[in-house]
């Protein structure tokens, strides 16, 4: 074959050897002649080698991964055959009790060993937000974003430890959130963390594939169509900027993974890994109790023989497999209505140990898959150019026999209420019976945590009654903000509050470590907001709380489709002012009452 010499750079002529002997002629065919359209060849030539620098095996094992992929695809292999389903190994934290105290008590004491991995590199079209999904605020009591409050966790998680030390902090970001992430973090002081524990590794675009040979698509001469590879990434980062195994190194025995808009996930993380740490787990996966045919992926040991895979099926594939496998009647539900497979959260303990060792086995690149929408049934064309795929919780399918994966269960509106969509779509698929997963539920969700916890603690909580603000669910009150630096278990809750009543649409809010609050009432509608630096020791004690304390107004239409209005209203339909909150800051280290 001959190899037109195209580019001056070395390493670049190389490239281009190596992509038109492995079938990709097309995308040197026809250059204009040297002089005419340069720029363009030179970008074009560019991007090809930053994909061939960033995917392991460079574009040439993309391109071989791709053609394996496809030919399967083709024949239509069906990934579950001669598997049996069965009920995973699971844990059920759903309820508050010995067992949960035990397991937080554990997970607590594991802070010091653990790093939290963030996967913040999607685009977050189903939101529509112009901006990234960390920096929108998880509440509009006191705006606090998904970034601030995730860093406010790890903040809280190194002041339990005995032995303070950072909590690595690891953050996937991507080119169309990478520079709105870095910079909330300059401009927020990095939300008090050190500059040396967040990790941002930036994950590519991958080459789409216009047929079942591999031959990359172009948009247009000069120019590659570019796709998500997807969130699976992030375990390929992880390899190849050599952080697990560094992290392993100092110690580090879990990471825990995460999503950008999740702000009830640290409610769970310290029971999970007490889960984890007790029972072994390599791959732990935090998982909710899911309604039969609920589509959400459900978790399930599939078996073939001696082989023992516990993933997470589809729900779309998981009810056909059962009904030609263990149950004819399909995905059936228990006793208290829940699928005997627990809904997939994708939030992910992962033990360092086996993690590091299977990364240096594949390269990280996890389970690829690929989906192809042929153009018809001779699966020959496609539609569209397609792509590799790859999803973070597909690990467990590169495990062996020791490898042990378990799941464990939680109450959902205690572990997960994400902000997935747009006001308009969420108020849809309320009005059909699915979760909104909006701005308004996640915040309403983050107070109800926060309710929760009081209760825990003996709290009287009197709930006011759900509403509808643009046709999605909001519980007015009351709404808790208990920071983490307050708690993070619920036995840190129950020390330091007795007692006490809180109603309707009261708020409270507590910032600090050393409060306590002692037969504390809080009447409707009224707010008490304390913070206290470290040294404050707060002591509240036999207080009536009675004052106009925050409002929730709703936006007029003319105020919902202003520019002037904050975005991160609008996406809400509602804003909350203060009238005349108790706020009490004590910035001083001392002793003090109210
Ligand atoms: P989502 O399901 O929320 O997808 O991703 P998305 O791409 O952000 O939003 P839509 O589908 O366009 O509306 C789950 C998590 O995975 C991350 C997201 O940032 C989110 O935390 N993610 C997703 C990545 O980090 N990279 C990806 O390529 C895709």
């Amino acid at each position: 074959m001959h190899i037109p010499d195209l580019s001056q750079d070395k390493n670049h002529q190389e490239m281009i050897a190596e992509l038109m002997t492995n079938g990709q002629e097309h995308l040197f065919a026809n250059w204009d002649a040297p002089g005419t359209n340069d720029e363009a060849k030179a970008a074009f030539l560019n991007s090809l080698a930053r994909i061939n620098g960033s995917y392991p095996g460079g574009l040439t094992g993309y391109i071989s991964n791709a053609r394996k992929l496809l030919a399967e695809a083709k024949i239509g292999a069906n990934p579950f055959e001669g598997f049996v389903p069965h009920q995973p190994d699971k844990v059920d934290l759903t309820q508050f009790n010995a067992a949960y105290d035990r397991y937080e008590a554990l997970g607590k004491n594991h802070f010091d060993k653990t790093a939290v991995v963030l996967v913040a590199g999607g685009l977050g079209e189903r939101l529509g937000y112009s901006g990234i999904k960390l920096d929108i605020p998880v509440e509009v009591t006191e705006a606090t974003s998904y970034l601030a409050h995730y860093a406010a966790c790890l903040k809280a998680m190194e002041a339990r430890m005995k032995q303070p030390k950072s909590v690595p902090f690891i953050i996937m970001t991507s080119d169309d959130t990478n520079a709105k992430t870095v910079a909330a973090l300059e401009a927020n002081n990095w939300f008090g963390l050190k500059k040396e524990q967040v990790h941002i590794l930036k994950q590519e675009l991958v080459p789409a594939i216009a047929d079942n040979d591999g031959r990359l698509a172009l948009q247009e001469k000069y120019k590659l169509i570019l796709k998500p590879h997807g969130h699976g990434d992030i375990h390929m980062l992880l390899h190849t900027s050599g952080l697990a195994a560094k992290l392993q190194k100092q110690g580090i025995e879990h990471f825990v993974f995460i999503q950008d808009t999740n702000g009830q996930v640290f409610n769970a993380l310290p029971a999970a890994l007490g889960v984890s740490v007790e029972k072994g787990f390599d791959f732990n996966s935090i998982a909710v109790n899911r309604i039969p045919g609920e589509a959400v992926g459900g978790l399930a040991k599939l078996v073939k023989g001696k082989t023992e895979l516990t993933l997470n099926v589809e729900y779309n594939q998981l009810d056909p497999l059962l009904r030609a496998t263990v149950s004819p009647q399909g995905d059936v539900p228990n006793e208290q209505g829940f699928s005997m497979f627990p809904g997939n959260i994708n939030v992910l303990v992962i033990r360092l140990a086996s993690y590091v060792k299977i990364l240096e086995r594949t390269r990280g690149i996890i389970a690829e898959f690929v989906n192809p929408k042929y153009a018809d049934g001779t699966k020959t064309t496609f539609k569209s150019p397609t792509r590799l795929e790859t999803m973070m919780q597909d690990l467990p399918k590169l495990f062996g026999p020791d490898e042990k994966v378990g799941v464990t269960i939680f109450d959902r509106k205690w572990s997960f209420s994400a902000n997935k969509n747009n006001i308009k779509d969420a108020a849809a698929k309320h009005a059909a019976g699915g979760t909104p997963e909006s701005g308004t539920t996640a915040e309403s969700d983050f107070y109800l945590a926060g309710r929760m916890r009081l209760a825990a603690a003996g709290v009287k909580v009197e709930t006011a009654k759900e509403e509808l603000i643009l046709g999605i669910p909001f519980t007015p009150g009351p709404r808790v903000l208990l920071r983490p630096s307050f708690a993070m278990t619920l036995a840190e809750v129950r020390e330091k509050i007795k007692g006490g009543t809180i109603s309707g649409d009261a708020t409270l809010v507590l910032d600090g470590k050393d409060i306590t609050l002692e037969n504390v009432e809080i009447t409707a509608g009224s707010a008490l907001v304390i913070k206290a630096c470290d040294g404050a020791k707060v002591t509240v004690k036999n207080l009536k709380v009675k004052n106009d304390g925050f409002e929730l107004v709703k936006l007029s239409a003319d105020e919902q489709t202003s520019s002037a209005t904050p975005e991160y209203l609008r996406i809400r339909g509602y804003r909350i002012v203060s009238r005349a909150a108790k706020v009490c800051e004590f910035n001083q280290p001392g002793t003090f009452g109210l």
